[in-house]
């Protein structure tokens, strides 16, 4: 199978990039890779020869592919996928951004959640798969076991996204602010008798100085928050926001949405997103058989009792970031009633989030 591979340069792409050789992608397909900017260049090291990179933006070349993986974005996907399907191109096209996510001869990829979609879609001949945005593929990687039961009547999704999500240059500057706070007070913490509120008026004024280095983020991330993430939508949802809804249920595929609302909220954190859960199910079951059908999901659960030691221990960006597993914890009844049910979820917005689903979404056409 010719594979070709556009935009694995980037963040996203070179996450692919790194999966795809640990879990021996290469050995199967025959990888061509594309290019913007060095047509003619050499390929990457991926432990066999490829040929030199060929022009992202020839559709006779595109063509020539049965299967194209893009991490390029948005417009890239904007401009070239109508050119190559106008072309007669009836390959596999399988897509990081979010341009044709909710196109109706589209599936959005989480195989783990979602193999009865992406295998009906297949036989139906449908050829574009794309992955889901990264906060609703994290909350059904979490607790997609509660939804399979179809125990879940809404769910209300309030997020904590890293830096990440809004891209490379955002992490950078979320260190450079970092760095720049800590250097604005660093004399004064470094004599144990300095007055604290000192410091924090220093730091204060050195956050909303012109100086604070906010150039991707327009204000202060580190030492703050923003409640905002996306473009504003008319009905004071913001877009991310939106995605919940038509995302999660597009994913399932289910025929009556379930409504999923909430605020996402950007922190400082690298690279896992979390969300702080409120499920209201359809029926009281007991807490135990709760967990145990969250725990059944997915292999990459990783259950977290609800204790404090251990909670903060696992149940973090700092112990889940880089891996697989999709921490889950914080599970129990809500005063709200029987039915309520809280739940925190932590995971690698640049991995189950970005390219997890689009190389399983390749392997799924190797089979
Ligand atoms: N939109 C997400 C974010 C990232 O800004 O965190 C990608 O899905």
């Amino acid at each position: 199978m010719r594979v070709g591979l556009v935009g694995w340069r980037g963040m996203v792409g070179s996450v692919l990039m790194d999966r795809m050789c640990e879990e021996k992608d290469f050995d199967l397909i025959e990888p061509i890779f594309f290019t913007t900017s060095n047509v003619g260049g050499q390929g990457p090291d991926i432990g066999k020869p490829v040929p030199p990179l060929k022009d992202a933006k020839n559709i006779d070349e595109l063509k020539a592919m049965d299967v194209i993986i893009t991490c390029q974005g948005g417009d890239y996907t904007t401009e070239i996928h109508p050119k190559l399907r106008a072309a007669g191109w009836h390959g596999y096209w399988i897509d990081a951004a979010s341009t044709l996510r909710m196109e109706p001869n589209a599936v959005i990829v989480l195989d783990p959640v979602n193999q009865h979609v992406i295998d009906s879609a297949l036989a139906k001949g449908v050829k574009d798969y794309i992955g889901g945005n990264c906060t609703n593929s994290l909350l059904l990687m979490g607790v997609g076991g509660l939804f399979r039961e179809g125990l879940v009547e809404w769910v209300s999704s309030m997020t904590y996204q890293a830096a990440s999500g809004a891209g490379a240059q955002n992490m950078r500057e979320l260190i450079a602010q970092m760095g720049a706070a800590h250097a604005s007070v660093a004399a004064l913490l470094a004599d144990p008798k300095s007055a604290i509120l000192e410091i924090d008026r220093k730091l204060v004024d050195t956050m909303r100085s012109d100086a604070f280095p906010t150039e991707q983020f327009g204000v202060p991330l580190a030492g703050s928050l923003i409640p905002w993430i996306d473009k504003q939508l008319d009905n004071g949802q913001s877009k991310e926001e939106w995605k919940g809804l038509a995302e999660v249920n597009k994913i399932l595929g289910t025929a009556n949405p379930i409504p999923v609302d909430g605020l996402c909220v950007r922190i400082g954190a690298m690279r896992c997103h979390s969300l702080a859960l409120t499920l209201k199910l359809k029926r009281d079951l007991p807490l135990s058989e709760i967990e145990s059908i969250i725990q059944s999901g997915n292999q990459w659960v990783k259950f977290v009792p609800n204790q404090r030691e251990l909670t903060a221990k696992e149940l973090t960006p700092t112990a889940i970031t880089g891996g697989l597993q999709v921490g889950v914890g914080r599970v129990r009844k809500l005063n709200m009633g029987p039915e309520y049910v809280s739940a925190f979820v932590c995971g690698d917005q640049l991995l189950w989030g970005a390219a997890e689903p689009l190389r399983r979404m390749l392997r799924i056409l190797l089979a």
